[in-house]
């Protein structure tokens, strides 16, 4: 079966038939991408302790973690939530970005064909950008006195 014969349920059925068709994703290859990712963040040195700190029940954040990359990457409109909010408070840099943006581009790789890996890595380097900036403006800052 192509990928684009699979049903998925989406707000706006033809165009994510036709993301599929291009991009070689379903539903399966991102649970599988979601999960092997996950794995991945928790063993992480650096990233691992930050997602211990917020996060004791794993099973409803990979399954909202899927519905989140069914909404970007095949625009089903599955996902309902306030990440920017969520990462606002987290106490990240740049740096975690760049280590967050490293092991998902080698999961998407290992677990999407090529068209399928490029389409995820271009939202994800995307949307890290704009949560990054979520997290600058929310960190109080010194402001030089002009006095
Ligand atoms: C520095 C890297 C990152 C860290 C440490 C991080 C950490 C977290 C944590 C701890 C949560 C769970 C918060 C909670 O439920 O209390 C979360 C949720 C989430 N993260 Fe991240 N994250 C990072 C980067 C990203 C990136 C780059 C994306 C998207 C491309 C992303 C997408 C999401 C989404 C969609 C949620 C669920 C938000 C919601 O429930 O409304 N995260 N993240």
């Amino acid at each position: 079966m192509s990928p684009a014969d699979r049903q998925i349920i989406s707000a706006r059925p033809e165009t994510t038939a036709a993301i599929m068709a291009q991009t070689g994703l379903d539903e399966d290859k991102l649970t599988q991408l979601v999960h092997r990712f996950y794995d991945k963040v928790r063993a992480d040195a650096v990233l691992g302790p930050i997602f211990a700190s917020r996060i004791s029940d794993w099973a409803p954040h990979l399954q909202r973690m899927v519905e989140f990359w069914s909404s970007v990457a095949l625009m089903t409109g599955r996902f309902h939530g306030a990440p920017m909010q969520v990462h606002a408070s987290l106490p990240v840099e740049w740096d975690h970005f760049e280590r967050w943006l490293m092991l998902f581009r080698e999961t998407a790789t290992e677990t999407c064909p090529p068209e399928g890996a490029a389409h995820l890595i271009e939202r994800a380097e995307r949307i890290a950008r704009s949560l990054h900036m979520a997290v600058e403006n929310a960190t109080p800052r010194t402001v030089p006195s002009l006095l």
